[in-house]
């Protein structure tokens, strides 16, 4: 146990994306008991001060991390309890109820778990939303579905945009009942246009303390992978006021308290439309661009908020402009990666890498797992960025060639 003078923070899942949780911890004098999928126990073992091993599995069981960390809380009570991914969302956020510590709330993140529960919420306050229809055999909803095409299928806790498909026409719907039967329940949305935007916003006793907009550009149609993401961007003042009070209903319609909560919507020609929401972490790197756009750690603001800490004031603006790009390459086999270098010198390139080594195989991109490569940027200036943005993308190349056995 603890003592007042060492306050302790369960993190629920440390994997490679909790592990500047672990240094902002740190830097805030904060003890750090990790729990860890078994698989990966060892490897977080010089990193924390002790390590709780789960049988929860990464993207899974909920329940196991969850009771990993109940039991890990019960036996060290922490001064504040944080669980970044979703897998680790429903187990931190009882664990955060039980020990009567901030957090979301228990409503808010068995919501933000579920994309048929946000849709309810959503349409009792009346935040604007695709029409949907939640079912437990696609074949029973073509109904509805031809009648609304174009038309996307989701499942309702998924993520990566796993599962996630445009459906455009009668006879491919059908064809997804078929090849769908045995997933179940799914989301069937009409599909809503408009570019699309991320709103990260940090959040004290359900009062935003500071938000950020991300703007976002994916593959498309039919997966929607996500290509590049743009932070500390601004819209004309209607639609930025329209964003800061479609955030705040959010937050009030799923009851959130205390963390952080990252928003996706479109906007479309009659406002915005929400695809989801989330009080977690945001991934792709959007905690680094909010970082490196204010110039304040945000994995320690929410550490701040987690163990309830003061906050420094709120920045006035973007210090910096930033970006994180993504590689998607044909699917086959990797035969070459060339760029990483030159990418790597650009003043503008705060990290880059290749996920790929060649010889290996590339699926085709229907999730973000199957993205080749990646590449985080800031400058001083829109301008500046757009350019450095463009040069890695002329410069960093991941090729594959087809692979006989592909489709
Ligand atoms: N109803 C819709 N209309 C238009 N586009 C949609 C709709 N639903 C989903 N999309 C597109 O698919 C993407 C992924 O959907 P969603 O966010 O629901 O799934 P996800 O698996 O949680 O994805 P991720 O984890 O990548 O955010 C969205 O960002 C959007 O581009
Ligand atoms: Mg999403």
């Amino acid at each position: 146990m603890s003592g007042p003078d060492e306050r302790e923070l369960l993190l629920v899942g440390v994997g490679i994306m909790g592990r500047p949780y672990v240094a902002a911890a740190r830097r805030l004098g904060l003890r750090v008991r990790g729990v860890e999928s078994q698989d990966w126990a060892a490897g977080i073992e010089g990193l924390v001060d002790a390590v709780e091993p789960s049988q929860g599995q990464y993207g899974s069981l909920d329940e196991l991390w969850a009771q990993t960390a109940h039991d890990a809380a019960l036996r060290s009570r922490p001064a504040g309890i944080f669980g970044f991914t979703e897998c680790h969302v429903l187990g931190a956020a009882l664990a955060q109820e039980t020990h009567g510590l901030p957090g979301p709330s228990l409503g808010a993140a068995v919501i933000s778990r579920n994309k048929a529960l946000q849709r309810g919420r959503f349409r009792a306050h009346g935040i604007g939303q695709p029409d949907h229809l939640l079912t437990n055999d696609l074949s029973e909803a073509a109904e509805w579905a031809k009648a609304r095409l174009p038309v996307v299928i989701k499942p309702l806790s998924s993520a990566g945009s796993d599962g996630v498909e445009l459906v455009t026409d009668a006879a491919a719907f059908d064809a997804a009942a078929v090849r769908r039967a045995s997933e179940r329940p799914l989301l069937v949305e009409t599909a809503v246009e408009g570019p699309e935007y991320s709103w990260e916003a940090l959040v004290r006793d359900g009062e935003v303390w500071f938000a950020n907009l991300t703007a976002k550009t994916t593959t498309g149609a039919p997966h929607f992978v996500e290509l590049e993401h743009r932070a500390a961007v601004s819209l004309p003042p209607a639609e930025a006021a329209q964003v800061a009070e479609l955030g705040r209903s959010v937050i009030a319609a799923i009851g959130m308290r205390t963390g952080i909560v990252h928003l996706e919507f479109r906007m479309t020609s009659s406002g915005p439309s929400v695809m989801e929401v989330a009080v977690r972490t945001p991934g792709d790197y959007i905690m680094e661009l909010c970082s490196l756009a204010y110039g304040m750690d945000w994995f320690e603001l929410v550490l701040r908020l987690v163990v309830g800490d003061e906050l420094p004031p709120p920045p006035e603006g973007p210090v910096k402009f930033s970006a994180s790009l993504f590689v998607v390459s044909d699917p086959g086999e990797v035969i070459a990666v060339d760029g990483l270098d030159e990418v790597r010198a650009h003043p503008a390139v705060v990290d880059a890498a290749a996920k790929v080594r060649v010889g290996d195989t590339v699926q085709r991109a229907y999730s973000s797992l199957q993205r080749t490569g990646y590449a985080v940027l800031a400058a001083d200036s829109r301008e500046e960025l757009e350019e450095a943005i463009g040069f890695v993308r002329r410069t960093l190349s991941i090729k594959t060639v087809p692979v006989a056995t592909e489709e």
